[in-house]
């Protein structure tokens, strides 16, 4: 078996990861890959939206199948291409995709087919996103239809704020053509939960839940990033939660999607809002999340391989198969640069704790220069996940060893898992 992943983050580490632990034997091919990925397999220095020299490399390898990291490259159609030349790939279409890079699509696909969602219409027109503003009340939240880097959405507080934002969008074009378009949506209130799903289109394999935490500062303060950590599982997401989840937004919306004639296969991301009246969506993803996914992973049990595979191939997920999970808890400590998640400094030399048998140190912003030096490359550097028999433990763990990792300037949050914590 050979496996093509695509990408060079945290995430595709993780997935690198989890691939080896499946099948030992497993040949691993990254592009780009990173330090901690090269580790595991070989690294091929082709970007991840370069389509033609991947569909060369994946040909020329012979890879048993492809796997697709991040959100680009499936924007930019790598699963079209893939097929179009018969070579197997995890991951959904360029239309199925825009489950995540077209927030409208998502908006009216949900609200037709009775998704549980914040209502939301769509405008171009500033004058008319004003008043719908105005209709809906403060609080309020201001979107970007397209991808706008996790900057495209503001949660009005006040009306002035709200206009400022649909301005900073429809008139100053401040996130270019992805605010060309933007979503007036009623407010939601509730815990946020991540929940994905291994999906053939039709059958789910749900995981369990997991928590991302957005806020560079403890205590969920200051700037949102790309995320500073997460950890699974989640109390308030119950087997009686993930079931209602996959019987009223999973199922349902990958009903949608293939009687709109653009099945989504691979892995759907819901980003859950447990609300008063139960799950809402607040986006869909149509890939795994980062940092959920170092998190998750090392407390999967069972194959994450083996249905993949099957999903790659564009084979049926078995009826009644379930993913299982290891007992415990699991909390992942991302440490970032000086300067993130504004202007980042890099090339500053990194030592690492080693890995043990429950601590796996995950590379995201990270390169190797040629005298064998790691040294930053990136806001986000590594992602340390613990596991241990409880959220507490792991919590400790986890921050104990994030703090091992040294380059000048390094932040972390020591509070991962707070919520839990708090709930225990
Ligand atoms: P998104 O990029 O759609 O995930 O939105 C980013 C963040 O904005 C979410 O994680 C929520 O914290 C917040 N958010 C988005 N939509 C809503 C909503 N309708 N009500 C309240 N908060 C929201
Ligand atoms: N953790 C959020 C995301 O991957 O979009």
């Amino acid at each position: 078996m050979k496996v093509l992943i695509v990408g060079g983050g945290g995430r595709e580490h993780a997935l690198a990861w989890k691939l080896r632990r499946d099948d030992p034997q497993c040949d691993l091919l990254a592009a780009p890959g990173n330090p901690g990925i090269a580790r595991l397999g070989r690294c091929v220095n082709i970007s991840a939206t370069n389509l033609d020299a991947l569909v060369t490399l994946a040909r020329a390898e012979a890879v048993t199948f492809t796997l697709v990291g991040p959100e680009a490259p499936l924007e930019a159609g790598i699963v079209d291409r893939f097929r179009a030349e018969g070579l197997a790939i995890f991951g959904p279409t360029r239309a199925a995709a825009r489950i995540e890079t077209s927030k409208r699509f998502a908006k009216e696909l949900m609200l037709a087919a009775g998704v549980p969602t914040a209502r939301a219409q769509t405008f171009t027109d500033p004058a008319a996103a004003r008043a719908e503003a105005r209709r809906l009340g403060a609080p309020v939240v201001i979107k970007a239809s397209g991808i706008a880097a996790g900057k495209g959405v503001i949660v009005a507080t006040s009306l002035a704020d709200a206009d400022a934002a649909i301005d900073a969008m429809l008139v100053d074009n401040a996130f270019g053509s992805a605010g060309a378009e933007v979503l007036v949506e009623e407010f939601m209130q509730g815990e946020e939960v991540s929940l994905f799903a291994l999906t053939d289109g039709t059958r789910v394999l749900p995981f369990i839940g997991a928590q991302d935490h957005k806020r560079i500062g403890e205590g969920d303060t200051g700037p949102n990033t790309g995320g500073m950590g997460a950890y699974a599982p989640v109390a308030i997401a119950s087997e009686a939660l993930v079931r209602e989840a996959v019987a009223r937004i999973f199922t349902p919306t990958l009903r949608a999607m293939r009687e709109q004639g653009c099945p989504f296969t691979g892995l759907l991301y819901a980003g859950l809002m447990l609300t008063a009246d139960g799950p809402k969506v607040v986006e869909f993803n149509c890939r795994f999340g980062d940092p959920e996914t170092q998190a998750l992973l090392p407390l999967m049990a069972s194959s994450l391989l083996e249905p993949m595979r099957t999903i790659a191939e564009g084979r049926a997920l078995d009826d009644g198969a379930a993913l299982r999970w290891k007992p415990g808890a699991s909390v992942t400590t991302v440490v970032a640069a000086a300067g993130y998640p504004g202007t980042i400094a890099t090339g500053d030399a990194i030592t690492l704790p080693e890995d043990g048998a429950d601590v796996m140190v995950f590379h995201a912003g990270t390169r190797m220069l040629a005298d064998q030096t790691l040294v930053t490359s990136g806001g986000r550097v590594v992602a340390v996940t613990a596991l241990a028999p409880d959220i507490r433990a792991a919590q400790q763990a986890s921050a104990a060893a994030a703090a091992r990792v040294r380059f000048d300037g390094a932040q972390m949050r020591r509070d991962i898992g707070w919520r839990e914590l708090a709930r225990a």
